[in-house]
């Protein structure tokens, strides 16, 4: 059976129409076997010849694709947001993608506007319902235009509904882990059950009778305006969220502000089994696009979440790390501190950086025995697949970024490129991200290293 995975890519329109370019280099960089087929819907399709979804649109996409990559609809040229309407709302509805998976991830302490917060106390996610809800927009207005006029916006929440995506989220938190190794364990649902009592109260029940197969797991519950509060006072508590679709579109925007902006945050819309779509979280920012100035940061860790989804977790692995590289050596689009364009950061991050494998090739598929440190040196004993062992000095260390660099297979030592006169070596780990010490890195910038045999 073959590999190749089929991707539909719809850059959409503003700013996704200059993020997306950005993700799909990221994935060509890769190397990864996939064929990318663009559609041209949006905006400016539809102000040309009046098509937001082609017959058959839909059908095509679940037919002949493995995955979707969406940038943002939005324009206005086109006020009643017609075609975004039908051609995201559609894919949501029509595709049943019912699971809306977003990632809450702080890649670095500089990106948080809370004091103190670190990578490890920022990582959670939230699982919303993205089918029913005041989304499926039915309702009424009577008496339009006079002083007696009500509109009714009506909240569908069906007992199905609400069933498969309180598992999905009990699936997640099963199955998951945070990027630390550490497995996931709890599950918050959020509702407004003290005052919408209809729809609260069977999110309640169905919680309720979930919680009890899966006691595992921690089971929580907060009302929408509490968590709210929470999240900017301590988001150190969440692990899974899951919510229904309107309190999850509000609550993820909070969420991307912990995460440094609504240009970092990742999102999936997933019916296990079926073609699903992924996109960034924000929309197409109008007042930003053409501008070359939009962050494609969150556009390329959902190219990231793709991929992973499609079966390629070391290229997702290596994408993360690549954004995390560029967050850390300042290489980053205004809204995060940083100087950079659009396209100029896509190309940084595409770009390979791999300059050459360094060290000894007995240290393959060896271990690292211990790391210590002494002024501006580090030393690491390591003991190769065969027996021998080595002593590893880099001097001159300028950061040293390690989680438990201990329990890694070595897959090499490399270098990477590095602002001069600083160098930077990599152990690169065998393991895939799910294995046990599959998140475990050593990663330093040094002037120079030696290697000895002992
Ligand atoms: N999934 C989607 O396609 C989607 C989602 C939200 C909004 N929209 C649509 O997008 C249009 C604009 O909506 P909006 O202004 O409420 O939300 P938005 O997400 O487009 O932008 C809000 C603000 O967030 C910041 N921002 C968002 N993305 C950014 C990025 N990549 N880099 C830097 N800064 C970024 C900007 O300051 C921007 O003005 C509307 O037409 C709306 O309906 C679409």
């Amino acid at each position: 059976m073959s590999t190749r995975k089929t991707i539909a890519v719809i850059p959409g329109d503003g700013i996704g129409k200059e993020v997306i370019p950005q993700a799909v280099k990221v994935i060509e960089a890769t190397g990864v076997p996939v064929d990318l087929t663009y559609f041209d819907w949006g905006a400016d399709r539809y102000l040309k010849d009046g098509t937001t979804v082609p017959p058959d649109g839909f059908e095509i996409l679940a037919r002949d694709f493995d995955a979707i990559l969406v940038g943002a609809f939005g324009d206005p040229r086109v006020p009643s947001n017609i075609h975004a309407k039908e051609i995201l709302l559609g894919m949501r509805f029509k595709m049943d993608l019912y699971a809306n998976v977003r990632p809450v991830r702080l890649l670095d302490a500089s990106l948080c506007p809370l004091k103190g917060m670190e990578p490890k106390d920022i990582d959670f996610v939230v699982i919303r319902e993205n089918t029913e809800g005041p989304y499926v927009d039915r309702g009424s207005i009577t008496d339009k235009g006079t002083e007696d006029e009500v509109a009714i916006q009506e909240d569908v929440n069906t007992y199905k509904g609400v069933l498969r995506i309180i598992r999905y989220a009990f699936e997640y938190c099963a199955h998951n882990k945070k990027a630390d190794g550490t497995p996931r364990a709890r599950v918050l649902m959020c509702d407004k059950s003290n005052a919408m009592t209809y729809a609260g109260g069977l999110w309640q029940r169905v919680f309720k009778e979930l919680s009890g197969e899966y006691p595992q797991i921690k089971s929580e519950h907060m009302y929408v305006d509490a968590l709210c509060a929470q999240m900017v006072r301590d988001p150190r508590q969440f692990d899974v969220i899951v919510t229904n679709n309107m309190f999850g579109d509000i609550i993820t925007d909070l969420a991307a502000g912990l995460q440094g902006g609504l240009g970092m945050a990742a999102s999936g819309n997933i019916h296990p089994g079926r073609t699903s779509m992924f996109e960034p979280v924000h929309g197409s920012a109008p007042p930003l696009a053409g501008k070359n100035i939009a962050n494609p940061m969150g556009a390329i860790l959902t190219a990231a979440m793709m991929l992973r989804h499609l079966g390629f977790s070391r290229e997702a692995r290596r994408i993360e790390a690549e954004v995390l590289d560029a967050i850390r050596q300042k290489r980053t689009t205004q809204d995060i501190g940083g100087a950079m364009g659009t396209s100029e950061l896509g190309d940084w991050i595409a770009k390979s950086k791999f300059i050459a494998h360094v060290g000894d090739p007995d240290f393959h598929d060896g271990a690292i025995i211990r790391v210590t440190s002494e002024a501006d040196q580090l030393l690491v004993e390591i003991e190769g697949f065969s027996g021998a062992q080595f002593s590893v000095r880099f001097d001159g260390v300028k950061s040293v970024f390690s989680h438990k660099p201990e329990d890694m297979t070595i897959d090499a030592l490399v270098e990477m490129e590095a602002p001069p006169p600083s160098r930077r070596f990599v152990f690169t780990n065998s393991y895939e991200p799910e294995d046990e010490g599959g998140d475990a890195y050593l990663d330093i910038t040094a002037e120079n290293l030696s290697v000895k045999k002992v």
